[in-house]
């Protein structure tokens, strides 16, 4: 008898759009100013389009720009974005709100900025390796600047050890149960404790604060950064003509 096909694991992107860019200061918030061509946001949305693995996206955008997001999605084709839903004041509550909005049949969740439009198919493919034996990892890359802690006064108080020191990126991908389970408890505190939740910047802060898995970091990429300042669109132009011209 033909032994049963293993499924094959669904794969669901969150791509987070919603924030205000505060410190890039444009008339245009940062994922929707044009690069290259494509609002940032685009290129990122494309290489999940592109990844064969990945089977649906959900974005995530401010109420103000729903329209905007579904018209964008229509214009470029980005079939796999199959719900456009609103986010909220903080980054952990957007990637809540794409969360309700992701199939319960998803095994696992690629969380994405979408102000890192610089993300790779070999980045999401080792994303999507990775998490299946890991259940939660985060594409980091080794800091390359000596890091210091200050004090109040704003003197160096300590050296940390940089050969143990990572700057963390997006994806994060975690298996869709664990990943609930850990919002489910966060929720929970939040409503007891009132912790600080400005200091969530990232999504692995609540696994690793939420359950006792350990995440696993894996390679980044140097050119995967996040538009953050007005500079940083210089850097992305420059990495993404690169890319163009090793492609022709
Ligand atoms: N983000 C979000 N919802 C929020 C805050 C952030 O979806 N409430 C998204 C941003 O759109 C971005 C990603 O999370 O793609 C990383 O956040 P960050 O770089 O901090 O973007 P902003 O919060 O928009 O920028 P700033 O902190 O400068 O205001
Ligand atoms: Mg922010």
């Amino acid at each position: 008898m033909a032994e049963e096909m293993e499924k094959k694991p669904k794969y669901t992107a969150i791509v987070l759009a919603a924030g205000s860019g505060t410190r890039m200061g444009s008339p245009v918030k940062k994922q929707y100013m044009e690069l290259c061509g494509l609002p940032v946001v685009v290129h990122s949305l494309r290489q999940f389009e592109e990844n064969p693995q990945i089977s649906s996206v959900v974005l995530v955008t401010g109420k103000e720009d729903l329209q905007y997001a579904l018209s964008m999605s229509l214009k470029y084709e980005l079939h796999k974005v199959k719900n456009i839903v609103e986010g909220g004041d903080m980054r952990f509550r957007s990637v809540y709100n794409g969360l309700r909005a992701v199939d319960p049949d998803t095994d696992y969740l690629l969380i994405h900025d979408g102000a890192r439009p610089m993300l790779s198919q070999e980045l999401i493919d080792r994303c999507c390796r990775e998490v299946a034996i890991a259940k939660a990892c985060v594409a980091a890359v080794p800091v390359k600047d000596t890091i210091k802690r200050a004090d109040k006064e704003g003197f160096a108080a300590e050296t940390l050890d940089r050969s143990a020191l990572y700057s963390v990126q997006t994806p994060q991908a975690f298996s869709y149960p664990l990943f609930v389970e850990a919002y489910r408890k966060l929720l929970h505190t939040i409503q007891e404790y009132h912790p600080d939740v400005s200091k969530i910047t990232d999504d692995a802060m609540i696994v690793e604060g939420m359950t006792d898995r350990k995440i696993r970091l894996i390679p980044g990429d140097y050119r995967n950064i996040k538009i953050t300042t007005p500079e940083d669109m210089l850097v992305a132009e420059a990495f993404l003509q690169w890319k163009n011209t090793l492609e022709s």
